[in-house]
């Protein structure tokens, strides 16, 4: 039997799956780690943990297995993208870990800008300068911690530490690569002009592959350390939304994802590059040779609903205890009691500024037309239709710049609700199914490294064999009509309040 490993290194935690060819779990096992956040808007993490995860679940799986570590035919890595690691020239870390979700390094952005030219950053590397993206940590040590800087020898992604630490080597591949703004995304290879204006050398950034190719092998020492055999091949793997894609079957034209995690996206797969000249939507390379894949985010869509049962929802928590259920189950089942609209209640989900269409951190969260009609059930329900409806701003605009969806796959935590499914069908107007399997990054990053291991004969081909869907739901015209009324009103408002927002940010 021949069986494959996906490492997913993530915010949380890191997890570990064991997958036979055919896609299906055979033993998995995750373990936490901190975040550390020192100042307000920070975001930290150590690699040494993520090593340390790495390693205590490859153990766990291959012990409990029971398997010959000499059937895994392959090992693929994602993670968590855009995190800056820095080593020094004994290979040591040299700080911890400046991660995705860090928001301090606005300064480096208006740098980067001034250097590149707006138009030209966009060109190049397909993005705007955004805090969340690796060039800007980059600059941020350098103005900084320039004693730090001076220590630099390599400049790695978060995944691509853990494949140095289990191959030896400095690589990464292009998905993951395309957020550290430093990336030709056209051309798929490292932009020598980014590189010479923002003063990075050359030398500090791994080898480009391509998702599905080899990168190094599991080296001795490793293999000690951790049970698998010497030489098992490790391919690129991806960054963890691209590999979710493949996960999901999400590599073809026309299939697209759409995540109701803490943080919402819609995903789609695209043959031909498509830019947004505004930036307002991500273009990174895909996991799938020669495509692309456009991607809109949501900063806060479970996390506003996360926000409200924490804050106002202490009786629904205490039941859901009693009777040894789900929250989120009781707290949505109370919303589909409120009518379409919310009985006329527009919630605005900025909670954490908003990325796709805005692209603004100073953007706040707004409940709009309360009246003492309303009580928490329309309030939740608006919540939902109000991410709802910022995952329509994205869908718009990918429609917008040519990219047409025809199928969404729902994925992430608010996905195992079959309301707040259908209500992103009727606001959106797609299908929307879901997939079988729920390891999406982990199953994508394996199915990589069953396409490097020749187990496969295509990234497509592999989704085809691997990914399972559910039958998926139609979005229903009557209700369609119905949700355009109010996301008409929802579009308007942020327009109307995006002075008072700056505002409010500048007090
Ligand atoms: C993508 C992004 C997140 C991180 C963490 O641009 O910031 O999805 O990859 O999951």
């Amino acid at each position: 039997m021949e069986y494959l490993i996906g490492i997913d290194i993530g915010t949380s935690g890191t997890k570990t799956v064991l997958f036979n060819k055919d896609g299906e779990v055979i033993c998995s096992d995750s373990k936490d780690y901190p975040l550390y956040q020192p100042n307000n808007g920070w975001a930290e993490q150590d690699p040494g943990d993520w090593w340390g995860a790495t390693v205590k679940t490859l153990n766990t799986v291959i012990n409990k297995s029971g398997i010959d570590p000499k059937d895994i035919k392959g090992v693929g890595l994602s993670g968590q993208m855009h995190g800056l690691v820095l080593l020094d020239k004994n290979n040591q870390v040299i700080r911890r870990s400046i991660i995705w979700c860090d928001q301090r390094t606005d300064k480096e952005c208006t740098e980067i800008t001034q250097k590149v030219g707006k138009e030209r950053l966009i060109e190049i590397t397909a993005n705007p300068a955004l805090t969340g993206f690796t060039a800007s940590k980059i600059l941020w040590v350098r103005n900084n911690e320039p004693e730090n800087y001076s220590l630099i020898r390599k400049i790695l992604l978060p995944k691509d530490y853990i494949r140095f630490k289990l191959t030896g080597k400095f690589a990464t591949e292009v998905s993951d690569a395309s957020g550290m703004q430093l990336l030709d995304v056209p051309k798929r290879a490292w932009s020598q002009e980014v590189l010479d204006k923002l003063g990075i050398e050359r030398d500090f950034l791994g080898e480009m592959y391509e998702s599905p190719e080899i990168t190094g092998e599991i080296t001795k020492e490793v293999s000690e350390e951790t049970g698998l055999s010497i030489g098992t091949p490790v391919v690129g793997g991806a960054g963890d939304n691209a590999a979710a894609a493949i996960g999901t079957g999400v590599c073809v034209d026309g299939k697209a994802f759409v995540t109701l995690g803490s943080s919402g996206v819609v995903f789609a797969h695209t043959d031909k590059l498509s830019i947004d000249p505004l930036g307002r939507v991500h273009t990174f390379c895909h996991a799938v040779p020669c495509s692309w894949h456009v991607m809109g985010v949501t900063q806060a869509a479970g996390l506003s609903l996360k926000w409200f049962k924490d804050n106002f929802c202490q009786s629904e928590i205490e039941s859901a205890k009693l009777l040894g259920s789900d929250p989120y189950e009781i707290i949505c089942g109370g919303a589909s009691r409120s009518p379409i609209g919310s009985s006329k209640l527009i919630y605005l989900p900025y909670l954490m500024g908003e990325r796709t269409p805005h692209l603004n951190p100073k953007a706040r969260g707004v409940f709009f037309g309360l009246s003492a009609v309303h009580d928490k059930k329309d309030m939740i329900r608006s919540i939902m239709e109000g991410v709802s409806f910022s995952q329509r701003d994205s869908y718009e605009v990918l429609k917008g710049i040519g990219v047409n969806v025809s199928l969404l796959t729902a994925c992430g935590g608010g996905s195992a609700n079959p309301f707040w499914r259908q209500m992103i069908a009727d606001t959106l107007g797609v299908s929307v199914n879901t997939a079988q399997s729920k390891e999406g990054p982990a199953l994508g990053a394996a199915v990589l490294a069953g396409v490097g291991a020749g187990i496969y004969k295509s990234v497509p081909a592999a989704c085809e064999a691997v990914v399972k869907v559910n039958e998926a739901i139609c979005p229903n015209g009557t209700e369609s009509s119905e949700y355009e009324k109010y996301y008409q009103i929802y579009k308007a408002l942020y327009k109307s309040l995006e002075g008072q927002f700056e505002a409010l940010g500048n007090l």
